[in-house]
């Protein structure tokens, strides 16, 4: 007799619903874009796209740091990401192009305060951790503990997330209110994002 394929859903997913957590201590660590809010004034270098187009004038810092980073925000909050072409080796910046949102390795976007980087492991697989559960957040959020890997941290060693948390003030500010360099974190813990919408954005973008 054939297995009822409802049956069997319904047995997977309460197995799932009702397995016990295994939980891991990883390492914590935290990233974000670059800002050019955070560096020195400057409109010496024009960021193109791969066809040439100039999107912005920036510092030939900037320049340097976004080519190097891969995506990075303007002072006017406009966000620019590496494209699909190269830039040429040297003082090549046409390499770019504006995106709504920091996007990570996959072309995904990336959540802040959800998304956490891994060294290649569990891509789109959400993650509890008890440690940051009830956390606030620099944008007065509170945070429920689950995350999701959104992004590959090729620096990263084994058991090592990396956190994304927008900008360097919001990583002082994490690390100075929760001292931690290790958590637990569990992927067979059912655990729901907590909902990326417009006021979570807007508190996080015009604060
Ligand atoms: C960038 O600078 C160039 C040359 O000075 C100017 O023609 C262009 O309009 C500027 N573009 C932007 C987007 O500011
Ligand atoms: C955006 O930049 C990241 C590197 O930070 C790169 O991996 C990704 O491919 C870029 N996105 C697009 C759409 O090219
Ligand atoms: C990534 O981390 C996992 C989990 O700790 C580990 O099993 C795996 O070997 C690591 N992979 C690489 C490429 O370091
Ligand atoms: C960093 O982001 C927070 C919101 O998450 C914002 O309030 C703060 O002003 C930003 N800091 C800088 C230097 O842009």
């Amino acid at each position: 007799m054939r297995a009822n394929p409802f049956l069997w859903i319904l047995s997977s997913l309460v197995c799932t619903l009702t397995a016990t957590p295994v939980y891991e201590v990883v390492r914590l660590t935290m990233y974000w874009v670059v800002h050019e809010s955070s560096m020195k004034l400057g409109s010496d270098t024009a960021l193109k796209t791969c066809r040439g187009q100039i999107l912005a004038n920036v510092s030939h810092q900037f320049a340097l740091k976004i080519r190097l980073e891969g995506s990075g925000v303007l002072r006017n909050g406009r966000i620019i990401n590496l494209s699909n072409c190269k830039c040429k080796p040297g003082t090549d910046f046409s390499c770019f192009q504006e995106v709504r949102e920091p996007l990570g390795s996959f072309d995904n976007i990336l959540i802040p305060f959800i998304s956490i980087a891994t060294n290649g492991t569990n891509f789109g697989k959400t993650a509890y951790s008890p440690e940051m559960d009830g956390w606030i957040m620099p944008n007065g959020l509170r945070h429920n503990g689950c995350l999701r890997v959104d992004d590959d941290c090729p620096a990263c060693s084994n058991n090592h997330i990396d956190f994304f948390v927008w900008n360097e003030t919001n990583y002082l500010d994490l690390v100075r209110r929760y001292p931690i360099s290790r958590l637990h974190l569990s992927y067979n813990r059912y655990c729901q994002l907590l909902n990326w919408n417009n006021e979570f954005k807007k508190k996080l973008l015009l604060s």
